[in-house]
């Protein structure tokens, strides 16, 4: 039975997306029906397409009681969306239906397994929500919560794990067709961990083990983890608060680690051996991968950061939008993204300009736009004396301008946004270190109006940064200090 309070929110976002024009929402990238999106949830291939719920706050464009939206797609790029899954309706999820994912069950119907929120009085008289993961059982439209709801609660917690922070259930199915999940818990003291779980059939979970811990090393609680064998390693992704900056890695204070290590999977075992963040910009938090029929592992996140989202007008009708779905490989023992190769089928008026040498600034003609996809193959003009700097500026023009920046003597790639229609002193900029190629560097540039991922040398590295410049400024333009020589490749990208 749906409830009074899903009933609303499906009708309140109906009749509210009408007010959105095509225009004012990216075109390519899974933005909020209407009111606040955050985390990417139940990231899965049902029925013929893949299904994408997320973190979902319909009433107005700030974070609030927590519900699921709901979309569905055919080709990752192209959303339809769906009414809106769950809404806090129970005694166990009143304050909110917190992040998770998404399996098929053995007899074809559709499990979502998420956090289930409830604030609960302590002894001290202080509030704190106590989480739980709960189920609820559909056809890809419809779900129904489980009766025996909450399937795990405090007393699948390991020694000292806290119950107020227990959340964000990653669920996959191993080839025995047993399940498995992992959640996102921290100690007392707020040391991030990640805990496993198994079940026979999706609703009886039986705690494991402690699959990764954090001891203190980067920031304080895990969220969002995502666990898979990729390229014969184990991948876990998670999202850690609090990060302390080590180097040029992990500069979001919230953001993305990725621990790759040997996982032995019959006694389900991971060995960490080396760590990364996933992306290097602005905006990408707490991520979820699906693996679609073809085998490919891939990747979406929240292109946000928790430190820059809260600062707009609770008028705006939607914030929060989705990364591309991105590819993901590993080589050389470190992760690698590409855009799903399904942008490609997007590709229109392309334009093409080979060994263009140049110093200060030019514009090359056919080159601009606020939707398109380009990529830059830059090497230095003179070999002996290498350029200091190559930038490429775009959503120009007299008042808006963000940067690419690539200075080959430090090996620095930096995302500057500061003219990108930001009104507020947020953070603007962000540098990443990149692999030294002696002056030689590819740029992958893709533009949906509010938002630029650059992908550097074949997606060895990411940058995402939101923008939000008005969509006449559509210039683009390249600057070097010194001698460049350049190869553009630049395509529109095609809506519908
Ligand atoms: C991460 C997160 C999750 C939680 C959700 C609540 O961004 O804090 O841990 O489930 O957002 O919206």
């Amino acid at each position: 039975m749906t409830s009074q309070i899903l009933r609303d929110a499906r009708k309140y976002e109906e009749t509210m997306e009408k007010r959105i024009g095509s225009e004012e929402r990216p075109g390519f990238h899974l933005s909020a029906r209407v009111g606040w999106i955050n985390d990417p949830n139940g990231f899965s291939y049902y029925k013929g397409a893949y299904h994408l719920f997320f973190q979902y706050h319909p009433y107005n464009s700030h974070w609030g009681p927590m519900h699921w939206g709901h979309a569905v797609s055919s080709d990752l790029l192209h959303w339809e969306y769906l009414p809106a899954a769950l809404a806090p309706d129970r005694e166990y999820d009143r304050d909110g239906c917190f992040s998770g994912s998404a399996a098929a069950l053995p007899d074809g119907r559709h499990l979502l397994l998420y956090t289930g929120v409830a604030k609960e009085t302590q002894a001290d008289g202080s509030i704190r929500e106590v989480q739980t993961q709960c189920a609820a059982v559909g056809d890809g439209m419809d779900y129904e919560k489980y009766p025996g709801n909450p399937v795990l609660d405090e007393k699948s917690l390991p020694e000292g794990g806290s119950r107020f922070d227990f959340r964000d259930p990653k669920i996959w199915r191993k080839e025995d067709g047993s399940f498995r999940c992992v959640t996102g818990n921290c100690t007392e003291d707020k040391d991030g961990r990640i805990l496993l779980y198994s079940s026979q059939d999706g609703l009886h979970w039986n705690y494991e083990k402690i699959l990764a811990e954090n001891k203190g090393r980067f920031g304080k609680m895990w969220e969002c983890p995502d666990f898979f064998v990729l390229d014969g390693k184990g991948v876990l992704l998670v999202s850690p608060q609090d990060m302390f900056p080590q180097g040029f890695e992990y500069h979001n204070g919230n953001g993305t680690l990725c621990l790759i290590g040997n996982y032995e999977e019959e006694t389900d075992s991971f060995a960490e051996e080396r760590n990364q963040a996933v992306d290097y910009g602005i905006d990408f938090y707490a991520p979820q991968t699906v693996q679609a029929p073809d085998g490919r592992r891939i990747m979406i996140g929240w292109m946000q950061n928790w430190d820059t989202c809260n600062l707009h007008s609770p008028e705006q009708p939607w914030f929060g939008q989705m990364s591309l779905p991105r590819e993901l490989s590993l080589e050389g023992g470190r992760l690698m993204q590409k855009p799903v190769r399904e942008l490609e089928q997007l590709h229109t008026e392309e334009v093409r300009h080979k060994n263009v040498t140049f110093t200060d600034v030019i514009r090359l003609e056919g080159v601009r736009g606020r939707k398109t996809d380009m990529e830059l193959t830059v090497r230095p003009g003179d070999r002996e004396n290498i350029f200091r700097k190559f930038a490429v500026r775009f959503a120009q023009d007299d008042i808006y301008r963000t940067s690419v920046s690539f200075r080959p003597y430090e090996s620095i790639v930096k995302v500057d946004r500061k003219f990108s229609g930001s009104r507020r002193a947020i953070i603007h900029q962000r540098r990443c270190l990149v692999r030294d190629r002696g002056g030689e560097i590819k740029l992958r540039i893709i533009l949906d109006r509010y938002s630029a991922e650059i992908f550097v040398n074949d997606g060895e590295q990411v940058l995402s940064a939101t923008i939000y410049t008005d969509l006449q400024a559509d210039g683009i333009s390249f600057f070097a200090d010194g001698i460049v020589s350049m190869d553009v490749v630049k395509y529109e990208i095609r809506e519908a």
